[in-house]
C-alpha cells in the first residue's frame, strides 16, 4: 500500500516536471534533424588503441592505473587523416560521427585546459583531433557530435562508483568539484567544435535496477543544471543510462539493442519513447568498441544494412561503431564494410533518410519505413519474398527501388495486400519495395 502511494506520487512528480519542461523551437527542429539524418559512425578512439585490447582495458586487464596512462607519452598516430575518415564516414552514406571526446579512462582527445594536462597537448602528437575533425565534417556536411564518459577513471574528485572502485579505490571524490570541471570540458567542447548533441555513458555505474522496477541511485549527478547548461548553448543532450528517457533528455538511447529489445541485458526496463527521436548504437567488431588487434568477427556489409533498416523501421538511427587503431587507422575489414553499406545506401538511401516506422507490421524478416505518402517495404531476409499484410490505402503503384521495375501487388479477398519480390540468389541485401499511396 505504502510503495502504491509512493509509486503514485513519483509518477505525479514526473509527469509535472515533464509538463514543466517544454523544449524549445530550436530544439524540436534540432530533434528532427538528427530523425532525418538515420545512420552515423560511433568512434571510440583514445590511449586505449595503442595497447589494441579495446577500451575498458585499463579496468579489464587489472592494470595500474598510473602505468597505463604513462601511455600518453607514446601517443604518436602518424597516419591520423580527418579527411579520410571522413571519406569513409560519407562514402557509406552515414551523415554524422559521434566520437569519443573522453572516454571512462579520462584522457581529453583535444586541447582542454579544464584538466589536468592529461590530454592529447601532452602526448608526442600535440595535435587537435577533435577540431580537425570537426573542420572535415563542417566541409564535408556530416554533423560531428560528443561522447563524453560521466564515469572517470582518473580524477581524484570522482565519486567512485561500482565500476570505477575497481581502478581508483573507493574514493568518496568531491562531485561539486568534478562537476565543475565536466561543465567547464563541455562548455569548451560545445564553443570550440558546435556538436549537434553531447552523449552521456557511465551513469549506469551509480544505478541499481530493482526487482520491484524502481532504481535506487548512488550519486545525484544533478542533471537539471547539466542539462539546462548545454540546452543553453543550443545542443541536444543525449545519455546512454539504460533507463526510460527523462524530461530535458533528447535522444533515447539504445546500447546493442532494437528499441523495445533486451538482448543484451543492457536495455531492462527501457521503455520506449514514442516523442523522441531514439538511436540505437552497435559495434563493427565482435562486442567491442575500442581497437582490438585480435578482433577477426566482423559484421558483413548486409547484416549492417539489415541493421540500419530495422533501426529505421522502429523510428530509430543506427550508430555503427568502428575503433582507429593506434596508427590513426580505421581496421581495413571496417572499411570495406562501410564502402559496401555506401554502395546499398547510394541506391536504397531514400527509404532510410528522412523517414519514420512504416506503420504496418511485418515481423522483423521484413519490416517497413515510410515518408509522405510512399510505404518502403525492406524485404530483409532472402528466406522471405513474399509480405501479406491490411491496409486500408488504396496502393497507386509498387516498383523496385534498386531498379525502378514494377513489383507484384495483388489483394487477397479480405483486403489484405500480398506484395511478392523475386530474388536474384546471389543477393543478399535488403530489397526495397516502394509502394505509392492513395486514399
Ligand atoms: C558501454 C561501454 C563503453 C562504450 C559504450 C557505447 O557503456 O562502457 O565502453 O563506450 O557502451 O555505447
Amino acid at each position: 500500500m505504502k510503495r502504491a502511494i509512493v509509486a503514485a506520487a513519483l509518477a505525479l512528480a514526473a509527469a509535472s516536471a515533464a509538463k514543466a519542461y517544454a523544449p524549445a523551437d530550436w530544439n524540436l527542429a534540432a530533434r528532427e534533424k538528427f530523425a532525418d539524418q538515420r545512420f552515423g559512425v560511433f568512434i571510440h578512439w583514445g590511449l586505449y588503441a595503442n595497447y589494441a585490447q579495446g577500451e575498458w582495458y585499463l579496468q579489464q586487464g587489472k592494470l595500474d592505473r598510473e602505468a597505463y596512462e604513462r601511455m600518453m607519452y607514446g601517443f604518436c598516430p602518424s597516419k591520423f587523416d580527418a579527411s579520410e575518415w571522413v571519406r569513409v564516414v560519407k562514402d557509406a552514406g552515414a551523415k554524422y560521427i559521434t566520437i569519443t571526446s573522453r572516454h571512462h579512462d579520462g584522457f581529453s582527445l583535444w586541447p582542454t585546459k579544464a584538466d589536468d594536462g592529461y590530454n592529447i597537448m601532452n602526448t608526442p602528437f600535440r595535435r587537435d583531433i577533435l577540431g580537425e575533425l570537426s573542420k572535415e565534417c563542417d566541409k564535408a556536411g556530416l554533423q560531428l557530435n560528443f561522447y563524453y564518459s560521466l564515469m572517470d577513471w582518473h580524477r581524484a574528485d570522482y565519486p567512485a562508483g561500482k565500476v570505477a572502485k575497481s581502478v581508483l579505490g573507493s574514493q568518496k571524490g568531491d562531485y561539486a568539484s568534478y562537476k565543475k570541471f565536466m561543465l567547464a570540458q563541455i562548455g569548451e567542447l560545445i564553443d570550440s567544435y558546435h556538436p549537434g548533441n553531447i552523449w552521456f555513458d557511465g551513469e549506469w555505474e551509480h544505478v541499481t535496477l530493482e526487482k520491484d522496477g524502481s532504481y535506487t541511485r548512488a550519486l545525484d549527478w544533478e542533471f537539471d543544471d547539466i542539462y539546462d547548461f548545454i540546452h543553453a548553448r543550443k545542443t541536444l543532450v543525449a545519455n546512454n543510462n539504460h533507463q526510460p528517457i527523462r524530461p530535458k533528455e533528447d535522444i533515447q538511447l539504445f546500447e546493442r539493442d532494437a528499441p523495445g529489445e533486451n538482448k543484451t541485458g543492457f536495455s531492462e526496463g527501457q521503455s520506449v519513447s514514442d516523442s523522441c527521436p531514439l538511436e540505437q548504437c552497435d559495434v563493427i567488431q565482435k562486442n567491442v568498441w575500442g581497437y582490438r588487434i585480435g578482433e577477426k568477427k566482423f559484421r558483413t556489409p548486409e547484416d549492417v544494412v539489415a541493421m540500419i533498416a530495422r533501426a529505421a523501421a522502429k523510428n530509430a538511427n543506427l550508430l555503427m561503431n568502428i575503433g582507429p587503431d593506434g596508427s590513426g587507422q580505421f581496421p581495413r575489414k571496417a572499411v570495406e564494410v562501410m564502402a559496401e553499406v555506401g554502395k546499398w545506401m547510394r541506391v536504397n538511401g531514400e527509404s532510410i533518410y528522412g523517414t519514420r516506422a512504416g506503420g504496418v507490421s511485418l515481423g522483423s524478416h521484413i519490416v517497413s519505413t515510410k515518408k509522405g505518402d510512399k510505404l518502403y517495404l525492406h524485404f530483409i531476409d532472402p528466406g522471405y519474398q513474399k509480405a501479406v499484410f491490411p491496409i486500408a490505402a488504396e496502393i497507386a503503384s509498387a516498383k523496385y527501388l534498386a531498379t525502378g521495375k514494377p513489383a507484384k501487388v495483388e489483394r487477397t479477398k479480405s483486403g489484405d495486400a500480398v506484395v511478392t519480390v523475386a530474388r536474384d540468389g546471389a543477393d543478399k541485401f535488403d530489397i526495397v519495395v516502394e509502394l505509392v499511396l492513395g486514399k
